[in-house]
């Protein structure tokens, strides 16, 4: 049976990490991607010939070249995970942070997600993954650009959901929505609560993707905590004190 092909974007630590390590433990033959792409030498060790390593950011204008190039050298892709991510709390309100946010997770993830659909609608099949949070579940006032952010990838995953029904290719999705994960995304002073490991977290996501699951939240407790969200009319949520 020949070798199946991932890319992960945003592998160089935290969640994205992780999940290179199942793939490659798992024998598939996995394209490692990330600006600081010195960070990706232990993946490349742990299977030299089937791990690849390639810098990129996702907000270069020439993001989706790169990205080709990569597809070119590992014969193809069969999966594209796209993990790379940006957020802060920002109460203040600092420009730049916002800014920066939408960049990376609106205009980066659409990049990158674009080329995929549409190199998996040329080839007739394919499956988008992405890690994205329960963050996008509702408006939240600590988190502005985060949160925002996060709702786009969700609805944008479900655009092209409709999009590949409609245009009959065969293109699978899965949309990770994962609660507080101890990573360097978090790694400022606040306190975090129910927060999981990220090798946990990487083993959910891993799993969700084999089976092909549309939608994932990790874990059960945050299912319970977004469900709860949900049934709780806009007018009230505006007005509570959701931090952390
Ligand atoms: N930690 C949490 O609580 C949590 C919860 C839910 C969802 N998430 C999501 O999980 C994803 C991974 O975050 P993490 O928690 O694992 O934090 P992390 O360790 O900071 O990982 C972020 C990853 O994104 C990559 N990245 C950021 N900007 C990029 C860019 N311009 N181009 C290419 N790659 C870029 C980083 O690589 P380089 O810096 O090397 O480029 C890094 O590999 C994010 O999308 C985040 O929103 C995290």
């Amino acid at each position: 049976m020949e070798t199946k092909r991932i890319i992960i974007s945003g592998a160089t630590s935290g969640i994205g990490c992780e999940i290179a390590k199942l793939y490659i433990a798992n024998g598939w033959k996995v394209g490692v991607m990330g600006r600081r792409v010195e960070l990706l030498d232990d993946l490349k060790r742990m299977n030299p010939e089937n791990v690849y390593v390639h810098q990129l950011d996702i907000n270069a204008a020439d993001a989706t070249e790169n990205l080709q190039q990569l597809i070119a050298a590992m014969g193809g892709m069969d999966i594209y995970f796209h993990v790379s991510g940006i957020g802060y709390q920002n109460t203040v309100l600092d420009y730049d942070k916002e800014l920066n946010t939408v960049e990376t997770n609106c205009k980066g993830f659409t990049r990158m997600v674009t080329f995929a659909f549409n190199y998996f609608a040329d080839r007739g099949k394919g499956h988008i993954a992405a890690i994205t949070s329960i963050a996008g579940t509702k408006g939240l006032g600590v988190s502005p650009a985060y949160s925002a952010t996060k709702r786009y990838q969700n609805h944008y995953l479900q655009c092209l959901a409709q999009l590949a029904a409609i245009r009959k290719k065969n293109i699978k999705f899965t949309d990770i929505r994962p609660g507080f994960v101890a990573t360097d995304l978090l790694n400022d002073s606040h306190h975090y609560p129910m927060l999981m490991q990220k090798e946990y977290v990487a083993k959910k996501a891993y799993n969700a993707v084999c089976r092909t699951k549309r939608v994932k939240v990790i874990d059960w407790r945050y299912r319970l905590l977004v469900g709860a969200w949900r049934m709780i009319p806009n007018c009230i949520w505006e007005r509570l004190a959701i931090k952390n």
